[in-house]
C-alpha cells in the first residue's frame, strides 16, 4: 500500500517572494500547496511605508490568483513612529528587522540595534511581533552564535515582546530557544538536510549558497532534533529566495536558495526517514498557528510517497537539487 500523509492548511512562515515578473512566477507555486505564509518586506527600495505595505499587499494577492493562500505581511524595520506603528498594525503580521548589509537587500538595515530600543518598546506595547534576521558582522560562520547574546538582551529587556529568530542554523540557537519564553524561531527545511559541506565542501554549488550559511554536522542534527520533535516554538519557514539563474551561476553569487515548489516533498521525505511523520502536522503549520495566532484558510494536501522529479528550471530560477527526485509527491490539494 503507497504510504500517504493528509497535511491540514500548511503553513510557510518565511518566503520571499520579490516583485513584478519575479512575483508572477514564484507566488503561485507557494500558494499552489500553501494555505498561507509570511511574505518578507526585502524589496528595492524596502517596504517601509504602509502606503508600500498596502500596494505590496495587493500585488501578492494579485499574483496568488485564485488559490485559496493568506499572506501574512511584513514590514521592513527602520525608526518607526508610534503612529506610523498603529496604522500599520492591522495590516502585518510582524516587522522584520535585518542588521544593515547582512543579506540580500538589507542596505538600509539597522546599523545599531539597541539603539531602537524605543522602537521595539512600542512595539511591545502594541502586541506586534519582531522577526529578526540574526547575524552580526563576524566571521561568517560565527555570526548566528554571535548574535545570540542580542536575542537574549532583547527577549530579557523586552519580556512582552514577541520575538521570532528567523532561519535558525545553530545549536546555538536551539538552546536560546528554551531560555526565554517570549522567542521563537523558524528553520528551513535545507539547513535540516544540508551543512556547509554540501555548499562548498567539493565543487561549489550555488544553488545552496544562502544567509545564513550551513553550518556545521552538530548544528544540523540539533535544528533536526529540534524539527522532528518539534519543539512547541519553532516553525518551518522555508526562506526560499529566488534569484534568477545568472544571478547564481556567476562570480559574485547572490543568497538565497529556491525551494518552494518541492518543500512538502522534502519534508515528507525527511520525516519519514526519521519516523517522525506524526510530528510533520505541528511543525508545517499548527506551531504557527498558535504562536501568531491566525486562522489560515482550511486546505488538505494529500502527499504520497511516489517520486517526484525535481524540474531543472522554474522559468528562470534552479531550485534546490535540480533533477534529482524525491521519494514523496503531492497527489492533490482539497
Ligand atoms: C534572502 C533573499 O534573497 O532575499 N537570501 C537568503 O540567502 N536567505 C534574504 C534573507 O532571508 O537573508
Ligand atoms: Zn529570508
Amino acid at each position: 500500500m503507497t504510504m500517504e500523509v493528509l497535511l491540514r492548511s500548511p503553513l510557510d512562515m518565511h518566503i520571499h517572494f520579490r516583485q513584478d515578473a519575479m512575483l508572477d512566477a514564484v507566488a503561485p507555486l507557494s500558494a499552489q500547496h500553501f494555505a498561507g505564509g509570511v511574505i518578507m518586506p526585502n524589496l528595492v527600495p524596502p517596504v517601509d511605508t504602509v502606503d508600500r505595505l498596502l500596494w505590496y499587499t495587493s500585488e501578492v494577492k494579485r499574483a496568488v490568483g485564485n488559490h485559496r493562500f493568506q499572506p501574512y505581511m511584513t514590514l521592513f524595520f527602520r525608526n518607526y513612529t508610534r503612529e506610523e506603528l498603529v496604522a500599520a498594525k492591522p495590516h502585518i503580521i510582524g516587522i522584520k528587522l535585518y542588521p544593515a548589509g547582512a543579506t540580500t537587500n538589507s542596505e538600509n538595515g539597522v546599523r545599531e540595534i539597541m539603539s531602537m530600543k524605543h522602537v521595539f518598546a512600542m512595539m511591545e506595547e502594541l502586541d506586534i511581533p519582531l522577526l529578526v534576521h540574526g547575524e552580526t558582522h563576524g566571521f561568517v560562520m560565527d555570526r548566528e552564535q554571535e548574535f545570540c547574546e542580542v536575542y537574549r538582551t532583547l527577549a530579557t529587556t523586552f519580556p512582552g515582546l514577541r520575538i521570532t529568530m528567523e532561519h535558525i542554523t545553530t545549536e546555538a540557537a536551539v538552546l536560546l530557544l528554551d531560555e526565554f519564553e517570549n522567542l521563537r524561531a523558524t528553520v528551513t527545511p535545507h539547513h535540516l538536510i544540508i551543512t556547509l559541506d554540501d555548499v562548498a565542501g567539493g565543487m561549489l554549488n550555488p544553488h545552496l549558497f544562502c544567509k545564513p550559511i550551513a553550518k556545521r554536522p552538530e548544528d544540523r542534527a540539533a535544528l533536526l532534533a529540534a524539527a522532528l520533535k518539534p519543539h512547541p516554538r519553532l516553525m518551518m519557514g522555508s526562506d526560499s529566495a529566488p534569484h534568477p539563474v545568472d544571478k547564481k551561476e556567476s562570480a559574485g553569487c547572490a543568497a538565497g536558495v529556491f525551494t518552494a515548489p518541492i518543500l512538502l516533498p522534502l519534508l515528507a521525505e525527511l520525516f519519514e526517514r526519521n519516523n517522525a511523520l506524526g510530528s510533520l502536522q505541528a511543525f508545517v503549520s499548527d506551531n504557527a498557528r498558535r504562536l501568531y495566532g491566525v486562522e489560515p484558510p482550511s486546505t488538505t494536501v494529500h502527499l504520497v510517497k511516489e517520486p517526484m522529479t525535481i524540474p531543472e528550471r522554474y522559468g528562470n530560477v534552479v531550485p534546490m537539487w535540480a533533477g534529482k527526485t524525491l521519494s514523496w509527491s503531492v497527489r492533490s490539494v482539497e
